[in-house]
């Protein structure tokens, strides 16, 4: 057992399982290219404040899933490690005066987040999302568009079985008396109420329609829903953002006890699921409108929409899919030598041929010829470049070591001799 080991709730990406996550994050930036959004980052963590006013105080991702960063001295401010990313761009918008911009402003981020919570399959502590924000415009087009793009990222991934849940949770103008409707129901039956939901209905009632208590199902299940409450213009803007996902042919399904866990979103929400998985931790990505976030981060009143995808658990489903795991690309050569002392002249040859752009492996063990053939063969690499005593008049041997057969090249023509010869191997 060693000493150290990665904290409860994290877990090293190993490189095979890396250059999956990898794979994710180049579909997402082809995507971000596609549909017009430009890559930015934020630092890890914020102030506190950016959370807490952002997010919601009395949600599970600040009161319970805040990681603090204690401060070293009494003058230093709060800070927390992102547990999401909509606050801090948010915030980036309105420190850079991103409204001067275009609108909406399109942005998106792929990095890590972290939430303190109760480690489970699918659920880490520090997790990988990919995150987009379309800022500045009211939608209801946008809102589709947005929707659009994250089916497409599970599709360009491999899977082809997602499904949207959609729901609109009302604005300012109609969630007030929805919420009321909701209280007095939920107060009706209050001795039903476990511990937990009791104090919610106090806090943030809306909460309660999403409660993971099973005793909560069949009272949720008769709950008022928020779709008989809708105003006009809560009701249009729905009914445009399904008439376009219609047009655009995605799968989605109204769900009315979407409500999602973080206070910002107004109208319309979104979670996105498997076929037949769609229980807790196993949403693959959510989202939503924000139109107040930007004003209650002390900008000025913008309306706005995002997603975040959950590229953790879209690990997890390729693997139960069966879909084949991206493989680490092997070198294209090995260069070995038939002098075991001689790593300079290796070591040369193969910085020549990195310096063209290609990926060789310099064995540097100083083994016999055949020990350092049989490690390129291991690396599955497709030739073997040998030097020996050619290399004195300005040659090597190249060994193809797929077909088994070895010629002499100068080496001034090696680097396009090797990429002649990948090139003719890619295709077939
Ligand atoms: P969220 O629903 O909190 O939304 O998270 C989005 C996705 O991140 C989840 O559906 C899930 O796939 C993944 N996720 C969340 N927590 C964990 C965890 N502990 N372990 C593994 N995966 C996790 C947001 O974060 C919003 N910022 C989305 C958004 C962007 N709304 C508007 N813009």
């Amino acid at each position: 057992m060693p000493s150290f080991r990665a904290p409860r709730g994290t877990r090293d990406l190993l490189p095979e399982v890396r250059v999956g996550l990898s794979r994710l994050e180049s579909i997402a930036r082809s995507l971000s290219v596609r549909y017009g959004y430009r890559e930015i980052e934020t630092p890890l963590f914020e102030q506190t404040a950016v959370f807490e006013r952002g997010i919601g105080e009395v949600t599970d991702v600040v009161e319970k899933e805040l990681f603090r960063i204690a401060p070293r001295t009494e003058e230093s401010e709060s800070w927390a490690l992102r547990p999401e990313a909509t606050a801090g761009v948010v915030r980036a918008y309105i420190q850079a005066g991103m409204h001067t911009w275009p609108q909406p402003v399109k942005l998106m981020l792929t990095g890590p987040m972290f939430r303190y919570d109760r480690p489970q399959a699918g659920r880490y502590r520090q997790f990988w999302q990919w995150n987009c924000e379309a800022i500045g415009d009211p939608g209801p087009a946008v809102d589709a568009e947005m929707i659009e793009l994250g089916w497409r990222f599970y599709a360009e991934a491999g899977l082809t079985d997602v499904q949207v849940l959609l729901n609109s949770i009302g604005d300012a103008a109609c969630r007030p008396a929805y919420l009321a409707t909701l209280v007095a129901y939920f107060r009706g039956h209050e001795d039903e109420l476990p511990e937990l939901e009791r104090r919610r209905l106090e806090t943030n009632p809306l909460r309660l329609l999403d409660s993971k208590d099973p005793a909560m199902k069949a009272l949720v299940a008769a709950a008022p829903k928020i779709s008989a409450g809708l105003c006009e213009a809560c009701e249009s803007h729905f009914a445009a953002v399904r008439a376009h996902l219609d047009a655009l042919g995605v799968a989605y399904r109204i769900s009315p006890t979407l409500v999602r866990g973080l206070d910002y979103y107004a109208r319309t929400a979104f979670e996105y699921y498997r076929q037949g998985a769609e229980g807790q931790q196993q949403a693959l990505g959510g989202g939503g409108r924000y139109d107040g976030l930007v004003e209650s981060l002390g900008g000025r009143p913008t309306p706005g929409i995002g997603f975040a995808l959950g590229l953790d658990r879209v690990l997890l489903a390729l693997a139960e899919t069966g879909v084949a795991p991206q493989r680490e690309a092997p070198p294209l050569a090995v260069i070995v030598g038939a002098d075991p002392a001689d790593t300079v002249a290796r070591l040369r040859v193969a910085s020549l041929l990195r310096a063209e752009g290609l990926a060789v492996r310099a064995e540097l063990a100083p083994r016999k010829l055949s020990r350092q053939l049989e490690t390129a063969s291991r690396d599955h690499a497709h030739f073997a470049v040998i030097i020996g005593d050619e290399l004195a008049d300005g040659h090597v041997q190249l060994k193809d070591l797929d077909a088994g057969t070895q010629r002499l090249v100068p080496l001034a023509e090696l680097a396009h001799e090797l990429t002649r010869a990948a090139a003719s191997h890619h295709h077939g």
